[in-house]
């Protein structure tokens, strides 16, 4: 095979498919300046993904911690959100971000399944996204799901409340999916498209959290083909029709846009 014969063939695949569905991960952005989680600088590196972003985390106070213990751990999850939405909002989507929502203005593909909560697919526009795991870009209750905006998480940490002003007890958190908690209807139509693609295109993921992992298999059970490009192995590469490791999402999508133009 040529050097380039594999972007051809992935070009062919994707103006032969019926129905093209793309799942993206936080690699999808780091060219856009986030980290992603799982590589050597990623977001848990060195760190337990449990004790910052799980249910365990935001848990109410527990008959054995002091009033200092709480405090400190609900400052550490609110502290480590707060930088985040930060970092989403001084960053942008990137090329990548741009060709994917071009091929779905030009019907290449029928939607993005992400697990990404930077709303940066949302953004670009087209196509149809399900976001998996929820978004940084708004905040709500605990408690009584009362919303409200990332200006509240926007206050110095001397002047910020985590707390609901209705009920008063409820954490404010931002409006994303912690470990130990299920995904929403966007799942459902994940699922369902997946289930209807004849391609699937996985983009910067790791694929070690469920359920999202299991959305390529989907397609593969029934026949489908699997393109896979990632800096890094994935659990799932041996049912991979293409697989492009160590180069750069964006590159890689301009390289093929420049073959299906
Ligand atoms: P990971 O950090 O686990 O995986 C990102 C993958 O993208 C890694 O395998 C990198 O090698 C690859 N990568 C990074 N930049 C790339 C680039 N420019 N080009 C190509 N590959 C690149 O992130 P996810 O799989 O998205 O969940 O993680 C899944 C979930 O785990 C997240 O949604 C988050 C996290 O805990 C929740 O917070 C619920």
């Amino acid at each position: 095979m040529k050097f380039n014969a594999i972007y051809e063939d992935i070009a062919q695949v994707i103006t032969n498919a019926k129905k093209t569905v793309v799942l993206t991960g936080a690699g999808m952005s780091t060219e856009s300046g986030l980290q992603d989680f799982r590589s050597n600088n990623g977001l848990w590196a060195g760190k337990d993904p449990m004790e910052i972003a799980s249910t365990h985390t935001i848990r109410p106070q527990s008959f054995n911690e002091s009033d200092t213990q709480y405090q400190q751990r609900i400052h550490a999850f609110v502290d480590f959100y707060v930088t985040r939405i930060k970092e989403v909002n001084t960053h942008e989507p990137n090329a990548g971000h741009r060709i994917l929502a071009d091929w779905g203005r030009k019907g290449y593909i029928s939607s993005i399944v992400t697990q990404n909560v930077d709303g940066y697919h949302e953004a670009c526009g087209d196509p149809e996204v399900f976001p998996l795991h929820g978004t940084l870009l708004r905040l709500r209750c605990q408690q009584c799901d009362t919303a409200y905006g990332i200006e509240r998480y926007m206050l110095t940490s001397d002047e910020r409340t985590y707390f609901c002003d209705q009920c008063v007890t409820g954490l404010i958190r931002p409006n994303i999916v912690l470990f130990g908690e299920g995904l929403d209807e966007n799942y459902v139509k994940a699922e369902q498209a997946a289930k209807q693609a004849d391609v699937m295109l996985v983009l910067g993921t790791s694929l070690q959290v469920m359920p999202a992992s299991y959305l390529p298999m989907e397609v593969v059970d029934r026949g489908g083909k699997l393109i896979m490009i990632n800096f890094d192995d994935t659990p799932l590469d041996r049912y991979a029709d293409h697989i492009i490791h160590g180069e750069k999402i964006g590159e890689v999508l301009h390289k093929i846009d420049s073959l299906l133009s």
